[in-house]
């Protein structure tokens, strides 16, 4: 719901300065004249500007076949091959030039050509047909901040089958329930990482995942951090288990032709968290997907092929899908991967790296841009290095923050694009091209071209544009990045994001509105400030995660009787989530709490342990019996409660904030 006070809301919003991009910026930009938006305006035409940024084995017969809305189809009959863009058609240009640039947390380095690129993916595709793998086969990947985890997926999109991968992080149950829903035959993991100077045994996890799973996995393919050295506690599972290195090293094959795929074919699934608590399967199909990851790339990054361009992201969520890999290597740049945290060894290890490599342009997110700023100016001294371009994604971004960023990263004459998106969007929707439009700190900024977003009220009216009112930010015209569905639920892609806003029963593309979750506020200036999502999702130091999830997994624990999980603000993380509980009759409260944090670990993962968790006699509920989180959410927050008369007990919220001030 969208908060009924919109004037108020409008009130606390901070008076906002804008920055111009520097002119040397602007001289050498891939953008630079405004006709780009007019181009964009021509719909769905002026997306073709972004498919001919790559090759295809045929062209498109029709941009946008849109007949059965929402399952749209772009450039239609098209045919091409992903991973023959971000490698093979580079060859005969820049075959010696690094492709990955990969940083390890003990600082080994490597550096991928893209000619050795084309060598270990044509390898590794035979490798994995070898293992069963056919085209349209679902091939689930838990890997880590390896070289091997671009390779994996770039084999996979040769063979043309879709990769699902999940987040190194998940834990265990987490990477069962995504094979499952997935049915995924064969598995690729790895036998451990680096994570604060510990090799973690990262192969358990797929192990307990094969026994958790419903599935029957045939084939878990084991990529080892030190190749030719097994991590000393993974244990390989004879007739299951089989180690990448020696698949390589036992196959005549050193060439894999990269199948045809028609433009609508999946290219992967990347699952997300909504609103139940089921995981969904964002599909992604190869030829919208890749020319708006490869559009963005060159208009919104402003990426070159000379440039080295680092994305401090993880490509276990869709950022490092889209800019690590598809993008940037679709346009032949060298594309920077660390394995480690930006703080350790020490709190200067991305500057360090920044400077090493002679970094251009820098992605990052908020929460880190916040915890730079916690750690103080004294961590960047003594490092050289120039960023032209910066970006920022995943999350508001405070105004304090990003005048720090710009200030002290940025050195006042880089430019920074705030970029607003989701794994559903497949690309950035909201956000400035850096040449064209002035930076405001705070605000994602203006629609990317061709994107047509609006704010539409809880009742499904459009608010006058340019009305600074906050409502519901919606996307009325469909682009080439989007989702096709939710793998193997059509029904729930619908449910989720098209039927609030739309006439379901409608042919018409344009009574099919997408409704993307979040609040936004839409300025007289024409640019949308975010503010975070009004559904059941959180969004916790950039990782988006389900309340229901949570809550699924705290009800795990035997001696809980009701669990709300509501997000709190943090001036680090962004949100955290507060768990409140209340017991079985009869039971001890000694203990539970790790009890919930074991469970939350066991079915989620680490990065989603709880802030924290209040063992309460009653949680607010209405006399229907439904929970308030709402009420739970202001107590977090020291927010007003506001109304409390529908309640069931008036006096719970008092007593749980008395409670909490004990
Ligand atoms: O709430 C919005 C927030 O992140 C959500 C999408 O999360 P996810 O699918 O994990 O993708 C994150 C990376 C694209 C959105 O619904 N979000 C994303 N970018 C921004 C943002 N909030 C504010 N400003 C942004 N730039």
């Amino acid at each position: 719901m969208v908060d009924d006070d919109n004037s108020e809301l409008e009130a606390r919003l901070p008076d906002q300065d804008y920055y111009r991009p520097p002119p040397e910026f602007v001289g050498q930009a891939n953008v630079s004249d405004p006709a780009i938006y007019d181009r964009f305006e021509d719909f769905p035409e002026g997306f073709e500007e972004y498919a001919e940024l790559l090759e295809w084995e045929s062209r498109w017969d029709e941009v946008l076949d849109d007949s059965n809305p929402p399952f749209y189809e772009w450039f239609v009959d098209g045919e091409l091959n992903a991973s023959y863009n971000c490698i093979d058609r580079h060859l005969d240009e820049r075959k010696n030039q690094t492709a990955l640039l990969w940083e390890g947390e003990d600082g080994e380095q490597r550096n991928i050509t893209y000619q050795d690129l084309y060598r270990e993916v044509n390898k590794m595709a035979a490798a994995l047909e070898d293992a069963g793998v056919e085209e349209d086969d679902v091939v689930t990947l838990h890997l880590p901040m390896l070289p091997a985890l671009p390779i994996t997926m770039l084999a996979c999109a040769r063979i043309g089958a879709p990769h699902s991968e999940v987040f190194a992080g998940f834990s265990a149950q987490a990477l069962a329930d995504r094979i499952d829903d997935a049915g995924s035959d064969v598995v690729v993991t790895a036998d451990g990482y680096y994570r604060r100077g510990d090799l973690l045994n990262h192969k358990e996890k797929a192990d307990e995942a094969c026994e958790l799973a419903e599935k029957d996995v045939d084939k878990v393919l084991v990529w080892e951090r030190h190749e030719g050295e097994l991590h000393p506690d993974a244990e390989l599972e004879e007739g299951r288990d089989v180690l990448v290195s020696e698949l390589l090293a036992n196959n005549e094959r050193t060439r894999v032709d990269p199948v045809t795929r028609d433009a609508e074919d999946p290219l992967f699934l990347m699952y997300t968290s909504g609103t139940t608590g089921k995981p969904k399967g964002c599909q992604h199909r190869t030829g919208g997907y890749l020319a708006y990851a490869t559009g963005t790339s060159k208009y919104v990054l402003d990426i070159k092929p000379e440039d080295t361009y680092w994305c401090a992201a993880d490509i276990g969520w869709i950022t490092g899908h889209t800019y690590i890999v598809y993008g940037p290597l679709s346009l032949g740049t060298t594309s920077v991967m660390f394995e480690g945290a930006p703080d350790h060894p020490h709190k200067s290890r991305i500057w360090e790296i920044a400077e090493k490599y002679d970094v251009d342009i820098f992605h990052t997110s908020p929460t880190a841009v916040r915890q730079f700023m916690k750690w103080g100016e004294e961590y960047l001294e003594g490092y050289d290095f120039d960023f032209r371009h910066m970006t920022t994604v995943g999350e508001p971004i405070q105004p304090e923050a990003w005048n720090w960023y710009y200030e002290h990263i940025g050195d006042s004459d880089a430019v920074i694009v705030d970029t607003w998106w989701q794994t559903e969007t497949g690309g950035h929707l909201i956000t400035n091209l850096p040449a064209l439009d002035d930076m405001k700190p705070g605000s994602a900024g203006k629609p990317a071209p061709g994107i047509q977003p609006a704010i539409y009220d809880d009742r499904g009216d459009e608010i006058e544009p340019a009305s600074g009112r906050a409502g519901n930010l919606v996307i009325e015209r469909p682009w080439p990045g989007m989702l096709q569905t939710v793998y193997g639920d059509d029904d729930r892609f619908i449910d989720e994001y098209w039927r609030d806003f739309s006439e379901t029963d409608s042919d018409d593309p344009e009574d099919w509105v997408y409704k993307t979750g979040d609040g936004a506020v839409h300025a007289q200036d024409g640019y949308f400030r975010i503010l975070g999502r009004l559904d059941d999702v959180m969004n916790v130091a950039g990782h988006r995660l389900g309340t229901m999830e949570l809550e699924s997994a705290v009800s795990e624990v035997e001696e809980v009787a009701e669990a709300a999980v509501v997000s709190r603000n943090d001036p680090e993380k962004g949100e955290v989530p507060d768990v409140y509980v209340t017991l079985r009759e009869g039971v001890d409260p000694g203990g539970i709490e790790d009890k919930i944090v074991a469970a939350v670990e066991r079915d989620i993962g680490k990065f989603a342990r709880p802030n924290a968790i209040v063992i309460v006699d009653d949680l607010p509920k209405t006399r229907s019996g439904k929970i308030m989180r709402r009420l739970l959410e202001n107590i977090s927050n020291d927010d007003d409660l506001g109304d409390t008369t529908t309640l069931r007990d008036p006096s719970v919220p008092e007593r749980i904030r008395d409670q909490l001030q004990d």
